[in-house]
């Protein structure tokens, strides 16, 4: 592989990708793995769905899904290297290394972590309650997952950012104590990428129960667009786009000159009921042929599991000599 900027992101394969995901990241990832200056890395982190999902059919369902729907919006695996976390053994590896070099106090500080703790005592439990090892060394596994690739940028969203900032951390401790490996990678955090609402308004989030999913067929597509929130004004009254949900979407989706004439539409009172159909009409022409695509793949998922494989040999090239290198440098090495 070449010498050229590494952008690496991972997706943890729990649940099924919305709208949101689709906006402010899947869309950015795969528009920028068509940039010639730079390689780009796009994983499943299958090992860190274990963390907060025990459901194995859940996990496999929803590898399957977010491979599926990264291939249908068109992600050019000839460039990018797409693979499964766990098909690249040697990340649980350097799992290890790392935890070895990393501050158990370092990890005590880590956001989710300490909200698990906090909600425990809160709850009058032990603070120990529920907090597995995974949950605790999640961002150690996440260090490896981008220091294996010696990634210099990271896109991710700014609850990842403690994460960065760990990795980080962990890169210089290892490279002060067994020389210069690792380049330490830096979080892309995008402020231009759109954070959507969700039906009720607040951000689009598992969390919130506010989602759309982005493969629902063309009538429940648009029976979702349908309701979503908007206020009592009635046709005729002018409407304000900035606060409106269904305004923001729409804007995610259109062109310039497709969102003026929105504006201007709002301004003119245009009704809520008509909005949604523009809406829905927006939405669906971009993904409609991507959907049929998508079908498609879920029908074969033989061949998404060759893409990832393929993804996966990709990976290996780097990660099997870097090991070797790795496991001398801390002193495991052949003893003849
Ligand atoms: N923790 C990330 C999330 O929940 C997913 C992830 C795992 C990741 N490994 C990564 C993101 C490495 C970037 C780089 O969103």
């Amino acid at each position: 592989m070449s010498n050229k900027q590494r952008v690496l992101t991972g997706i943890t394969t729990t649940g099924t990708p919305h709208l949101g995901n689709y906006v402010g990241a899947i869309q950015p990832a795969i528009a920028s793995s068509h940039d010639e200056t730079t390689d780009s890395f796009y994983f499943l982190a299958d090992y860190h769905a274990l963390v907060k999902c025990e459901e194995p059919e859940r996990v496999r369902r929803s590898t399957l899904e977010i491979a599926a729907t990264w291939l249908a919006l068109g992600l050019d695996t000839e460039r990018a290297v797409f693979y499964r976390q766990s098909d690249v053994p040697e990340i649980p590896e350097l799992t290890w290394l790392l935890s070895c070099v990393t501050a158990k106090g370092l990890m005590n500080r880590a956001h989710a972590y300490k909200a698990a703790v906090d909600d425990n005592a809160a709850a009058g439990e032990d603070t120990d309650q529920g907090v597995t090892m995974g949950l605790f060394s999640y961002p150690v596994l996440m260090a490896a997952d981008i220091l294996m690739f010696n990634a210099h940028r990271v896109p991710v969203g700014k609850d990842q950012m403690q994460h960065l900032e760990m990795a980080r951390d962990i890169a210089q401790r290892f490279n002060h104590r067994y020389g210069e490996h690792f380049v330490a990678p830096e979080a892309v955090v995008d402020e231009h990428v759109a954070t959507l609402p969700g039906t009720d308004g607040r951000k689009m989030s598992k969390s919130y129960d506010n989602t759309i999913p982005l493969w629902l067929p063309e009538k429940k597509l648009r029976k979702a667009i349908m309701k979503i929130k908007t206020n009592s004004l009635e046709p005729g009254e002018p409407k304000d786009p900035d606060s409106a949900p269904v305004y923001a979407i729409y804007a995610a989706f259109a062109r310039p000159e497709q969102r003026t004439a929105m504006r201007e539409a709002f301004a003119q009172g245009i009704a809520w009921g008509e909005v949604k159909q523009q809406l829905f009409e927006l939405v669906n022409a971009e993904l409609a042929a991507p959907r049929e695509r998508y079908e498609a793949l879920l029908a074969d998922p033989g061949r998404v599991e060759g893409e990832l494989r393929r993804g996966a040999e990709k990976a290996r090239a780097l990660s099997r000599p870097l090991m070797d290198r790795l496991r001398a440098a801390v002193g495991i090495r052949t003893l003849a």
